[in-house]
C-alpha cells in the first residue's frame, strides 16, 4: 500500500497547519510557484519585551519592520524626517507641497478627488507580502489598468510620426510573423526540426496566431476577427466591418515598438495589477495608524554611533536635539540621505554604501479633461513614445469622471538633455509628446507637476541604480553591522518595489528575533519618549 500524496498533505497539516500544508504542495509542484510566499517570524509571543529597537525612517522598510516588532513585544521608536509616513509611497492631492532638496517648491492645485501616485504606482498580484499587509490592514485595493490594446504607440521616424494603436502594432506584427514563419515551413527550411504531423499542427497554430488566411497569408483581419481594429466599425443596417488594412513589415521594424509593447510581458507588470483606492499612500498611513506614537515625525537623525549596550541616535526634533539609546538600530534609510549622515558603520558598509549610485526617474503628472477616455476610449493603460517624454499613463480611477491627473513622462533623466532643462522646458516637452499622441489636446493640460525623487528633499533618488562595490556590497548590507541591520527596497532582490522593502524588513526582524533569542541581551533602554 503507497502513502499517497494526499495522506502525505493531511499528515502535514495535521502537525504543522494550514501555512505547512500550503508550503508542501508548493515544495511538491502541486501550487504553481508564483513569487515568495508569505512567510510568518518564527519567534516566540512576546520574545521581544524589555528589548528596545530605534528604525531610522518611516518608509515601507522601516514601518513593517516597526510592525513586526511590535507583534512580538519589542519597544520600538521610528525616526522620520517627514511630517508623514511612507517615503516614496506617496499620493499627490490637493494642497500637497513637493520640496526639492534645493528649495524648490511646488503646490498641488487639483480638485478634490484627482491625485497622482508620486512614487509606488502598481502592486504586482505576485507580491504576496504587501498584499498580504493589505488584507490585514484593511487595506482596500482596485485593478490597476497596466496595458490596454486601445493605447497608443508613437515614432518620429515611422508612419510619419502618426501614432499607431497596440492592438494593431500587436495584430499585424504577429500576422507578419506567422506568414514568414509559414513560409519557411512551405519551402522546407524547418524540415529538420518538424515532422510531417508538427508541421500541420504549426500551421493551424500560425492561422490562428497570427489571423492568416487559407493560403497563409497575413492580409489582416481574414477570419473576421478585427483584432487590428476596425476602418469601418460594424453597427445596425447595412453596415459591417472592415478591418484595418495591415502596416507594412517594414513599418513595424522601423518603429522599434517591442520595448513598450512587451513590457508587460515581465513578470511583475503582468495582469492582475492593482492600486489602493485613493491612492497608494493608503498602504503606508494604515502602518502608521496601527503604529500610533511610535513613529516619530519631524524628526530627522543627525548621527548614529556604537556605545555599550548598542546604538545611540541623535536627531532633532521641534528644534532641539535628542537622544535615543536601544539595543538595535534598523537602518531604512535613503542612501544619498544616509550617506550624509555622521555614522560609525564599519569599513566594508561605508564603502556599499557610500559607494553607491541613485537613478534618477521622474514623473510629470497633468490636470485635465479625461479626453483618452472621451475622444479616444482609452480606459487606464500606458501610449509610449519613442522620442521624448514617455510613457503617458492614465488613470485607472475613477473612470468616467470629467477630469483626471494624468502622467506624461516617467523616465530616468540623469544623463540626459532632459535633466538640465528648466522645469518649465521640461513641462514644454511634456505637452509636446502629449500633442504627438492626441493632436490637439496638449491645450487642455493644466496645473503640471514635475516629481523627480533625485531632488526630492529627504530621498534624492528614485531607488539605487547600484550599490558600492556591486553584488559584493549588497552581500554585505544583508548582513548584520554589529548593531545596525539594514532594510528596505535598496537591501533586497527586488528594487523599486514595495514588496521588496518588506520582505526584506521581515527579514531582519526574523535576524534580530534569532539574536535576542540565543543572546539573551539587553536592559531594556528607556526611550525619550517616555520621560
Ligand atoms: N516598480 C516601479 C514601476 O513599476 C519601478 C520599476 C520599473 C521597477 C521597472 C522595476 C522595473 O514603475
Amino acid at each position: 500500500m503507497g502513502f499517497t500524496r494526499r495522506d502525505f498533505l493531511t499528515r502535514v497539516g495535521q502537525v504543522g497547519g494550514y501555512s505547512a500544508a500550503f508550503a508542501s504542495m508548493q515544495v511538491l509542484g502541486l501550487m504553481p510557484m508564483k513569487g515568495e510566499q508569505w512567510k510568518a517570524i518564527e519567534a516566540p509571543p512576546n520574545s521581544g519585551k524589555g528589548t528596545k529597537v530605534v528604525v531610522l525612517g518611516g518608509g515601507i522598510g522601516g514601518l513593517v519592520s516597526a510592525y513586526e516588532l511590535r507583534k512580538l513585544g519589542y519597544d520600538v521608536t521610528v525616526l522620520e524626517a517627514r511630517s508623514r509616513p511612507g517615503g516614496r509611497v506617496w499620493t499627490g492631492r490637493n494642497g500637497d507641497k513637493i520640496e526639492f532638496a534645493d528649495g524648490t517648491t511646488q503646490t498641488i492645485a487639483w480638485k478634490d478627488g484627482n491625485y497622482q501616485n508620486i512614487g509606488a504606482g502598481r502592486i504586482p498580484s505576485i507580491h504576496w507580502t504587501i498584499l498580504k499587509y493589505c488584507r490585514e490592514l484593511n487595506v482596500q485595493l482596485e485593478v490597476e489598468v497596466n496595458t490596454t490594446r486601445s493605447s497608443l504607440l508613437q515614432n518620429d521616424n515611422a508612419n510619419g510620426g502618426v501614432p499607431i494603436t497596440q492592438r494593431r502594432v500587436e495584430a499585424d506584427t504577429r500576422g507578419h510573423i506567422s506568414e514568414l514563419l509559414a513560409k519557411c515551413v512551405l519551402q522546407g527550411a524547418l524540415d529538420q526540426d518538424l515532422s510531417p504531423e508538427d508541421k500541420n499542427r504549426m500551421f493551424a497554430f500560425l492561422n490562428s496566431y497570427g489571423d492568416l488566411d487559407r493560403a497563409n497569408k497575413y492580409v489582416g483581419g481574414s477570419h473576421g476577427l478585427g483584432r487590428s481594429g476596425w476602418k469601418i466599425p460594424p453597427a445596425a443596417g447595412k453596415q459591417v466591418g472592415v478591418v484595418e488594412p495591415p502596416l507594412d513589415m517594414k513599418t513595424l521594424l522601423d518603429a522599434n515598438f517591442w520595448a513598450n509593447l512587451l513590457f508587460t510581458e515581465e513578470f511583475p507588470q503582468q495582469a492582475t495589477m492593482m492600486q489602493c483606492v485613493g491612492g497608494n499612500d493608503r498602504i503606508p498611513y494604515a502602518f502608521a495608524k496601527s503604529l500610533g506614537n511610535v513613529v516619530q515625525y519631524s524628526s530627522p537623525v543627525t548621527s548614529f554611533k556604537r556605545i555599550a549596550k548598542g546604538v545611540s541616535v541623535t536627531y532633532t526634533q521641534g528644534g532641539k536635539e535628542k537622544n535615543i539609546e536601544a539595543a538595535y538600530c534598523i537602518v531604512a534609510l535613503p542612501f544619498e540621505i544616509l550617506k550624509k549622515i555622521p555614522n560609525d558603520l564599519s569599513a566594508p558598509y561605508q564603502a556599499a554604501v557610500n559607494g553607491s549610485t541613485p537613478s534618477g526617474y521622474y514623473k510629470i503628472a497633468w490636470e485635465s479633461r479625461r479626453f483618452w477616455e472621451q475622444d479616444y476610449n482609452i480606459y487606464g493603460g500606458l501610449s509610449f513614445l519613442s522620442q521624448g517624454p514617455s510613457p503617458l499613463w492614465y488613470p485607472s480611477a475613477n473612470l468616467m469622471a470629467p477630469t483626471g491627473v494624468f502622467v506624461a513622462g516617467y523616465m530616468e533623466e540623469q544623463g540626459t538633455p532632459f535633466f538640465d532643462m528648466t522645469m518649465e522646458q521640461k513641462f514644454a516637452e511634456s505637452r509636446k509628446s502629449v500633442e504627438k499622441l492626441h493632436p490637439g489636446h496638449g491645450a487642455e493640460l493644466t496645473n503640471p507637476i514635475y516629481f523627480s525623487w533625485r531632488r526630492m528633499k529627504w530621498n534624492e533618488a528614485s531607488w539605487i541604480h547600484n550599490w558600492g562595490g556591486g553584488r559584493t556590497g549588497y552581500n554585505t548590507l544583508i548582513e548584520a553591522d554589529g548593531p545596525y541591520y539594514f532594510a528596505g527596497d535598496t537591501v533586497s532582490n527586488i528594487n523599486a518595489w514595495m514588496e521588496g522593502a518588506a520582505l526584506s524588513a521581515k527579514r531582519v526582524v526574523q535576524m534580530i528575533s534569532d539574536k535576542v533569542k540565543t543572546a539573551s541581551i539587553a536592559t531594556p533602554t528607556k526611550s525619550t519618549f517616555d520621560s
